[in-house]
């Protein structure tokens, strides 16, 4: 059976990254990870992650180019990061508990979910 594609944004304004809180589930409530959510059947990735900003951020982006590799999450999932830019709009936490522009040592230190912990070090080397 096939996983269904996760798709995650790597947003970077100067030196530091957007980070999101999540909420639910319990099992990941108070760990961060970089937004993004589920492609739906026949949805290209690209138009997906646009939409999971629009939802989760309140932000209109341009998606880049893919970061890393692609991560299994389980055995439901493979979770895949893109560059993207906001290109209208000021990130709300709509879909999180909280937002957070980090650093590359604040990166370090965060709590971040399993599977985009594994792209640390693509995400450092976009905080220069
Ligand atoms: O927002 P949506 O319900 O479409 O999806 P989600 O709950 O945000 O993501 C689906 C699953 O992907 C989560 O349960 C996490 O296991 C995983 N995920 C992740 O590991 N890292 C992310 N940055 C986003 C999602």
């Amino acid at each position: 059976m096939s996983r269904r594609v996760v798709v995650a944004a790597a947003i970077v304004a100067g030196n530091r990254l957007l980070l999101g809180r999540r909420g639910d589930p319990a099992e990941m409530a108070g760990r961060w990870e970089l937004p993004g959510g589920k492609v739906r059947p026949g949805e290209d990735p690209s138009t997906a992650l646009c939409r999971e900003l629009d939802e989760e951020l309140g932000v209109q982006a341009r998606v880049g180019d893919r970061i890393g590799d692609d991560v299994p999450v389980g055995t439901e999932y493979v979770l895949r990061a893109y560059r993207a830019d906001i290109v209208a709009g000021t990130p709300v936490a709509r879909a999180h508990t909280e937002l957070r522009w980090v650093d590359a040592a604040e990166l370090a230190a965060v709590d971040l979910l399993d599977a985009d912990r594994v792209w640390l070090t693509d995400l450092r080397a976009l905080l220069g």
